[in-house]
């Protein structure tokens, strides 16, 4: 069975990107959210991006056209086509949520069809209660239409011929897979978060200033963005939240999150999405 006909679910910043790269590259692609306001406002992003893509003469109008038109929108899981080849999950951070949507979608769609999560911190093993042999992390990076990686994560029990087809797939919508086993954080954040904490108790201790943290990373290890100004970037709330999930997941002091990190979340100073982070925006 090749894959040809998709199901995003969850149409937020990575649903919407995810289904861009996928409808670009001719795949047929149902975005599912809980209603038809949150899919419309998720096309006409869609559909900004595809512009932005025409202004640096990567596609064309007849490609954004063809693209446009692989995409359904599809209010509520219940209703994705059971002929369905992949189902790519990208709904909130939720454990429960996410178990319960694998749970729904196993008495839905076709038993061949492959289950991938988006997961950026939660154990691919732990998610895979149905079908564990055809399940497995895609982990797109933010932007998704820019971004080559995808960290393609076996679970305990993913089989070679799944993990096989996902690496093909994730080649032909021209990005780079790389095999990551299941451990706490992956690659990706295992090393990115833990990077971003260490700055934040370089500044708690006083070591330097926010500015120089940031100059030191960038111009000295060739950055392009410094890690405090890269935490209200990705949000502070969320850093913690990977931290946690790093720290309890080794059971080691070396990931404790650090004071300052947690004390900034609970004055909600998360970074750009609530105005001030280490910056003011
Ligand atoms: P988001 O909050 O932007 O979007 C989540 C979407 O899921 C919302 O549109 C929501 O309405 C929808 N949703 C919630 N319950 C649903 C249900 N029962 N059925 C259908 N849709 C439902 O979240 P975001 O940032 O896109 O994250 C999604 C996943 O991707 C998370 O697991 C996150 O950890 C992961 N991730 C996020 C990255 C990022 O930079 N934002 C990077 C890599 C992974």
């Amino acid at each position: 069975m090749s894959i040809q006909n998709v199901a995003v679910i969850g149409s937020g910043t990575m649903g919407n990107g995810i289904t861009h790269v996928f409808a670009l590259y001719d795949y047929t692609v149902q975005l599912v959210d809980i209603s038809d306001n949150i899919i419309q406002k998720s096309i006409n992003i869609i559909s900004k991006n595809l512009d932005r893509q025409i202004g640096k003469n990567i596609i064309d109008e007849t490609k954004k056209k063809s693209a446009l038109n692989n995409i359904k929108a599809v209010v509520g899981i219940e209703k994705i086509n059971y002929d369905t080849d992949l189902i790519v999950e990208a709904v909130s951070e939720n454990k429960e949520l996410k178990l319960s949507i694998f749970n729904k979608l196993d008495d839905i769609i076709k038993p061949e069809s492959i289950f991938a999560t988006n997961t950026s911190s939660i154990s691919i093993t732990e998610l895979a209660v149905k079908r564990p042999e055809k399940f497995i992390g895609m982990h797109f990076m933010n932007p998704v239409p820019v971004m080559k990686l995808v960290e393609v994560i076996k679970g305990y029990s993913t089989s070679l011929e799944t993990f096989d087809k996902i690496v093909r797939l994730v080649k032909n919508l021209d990005k780079v897979p790389v095999l990551v086993n299941d451990f706490p954080g992956f690659v990706s954040n295992r090393v990115l978060i833990p990077m971003i904490n260490e700055a934040i108790f370089a500044l708690h201790e006083g070591v330097a200033d926010k500015e120089a943290i940031d100059t030191v990373m960038k111009l000295g290890m060739n950055h392009p963005m410094g890690p405090l100004q890269l935490a209200d970037f990705i949000g502070l709330d969320i850093c913690l939240d990977i931290m946690n999930v790093i720290y309890t997941g080794y059971n080691d002091s070396k990931y404790r999150p650090c004071p300052l990190l947690k004390k900034m979340v609970a004055a909600n100073k998360l970074g750009r999405k609530t105005g001030e982070g280490f910056y003011k925006y």
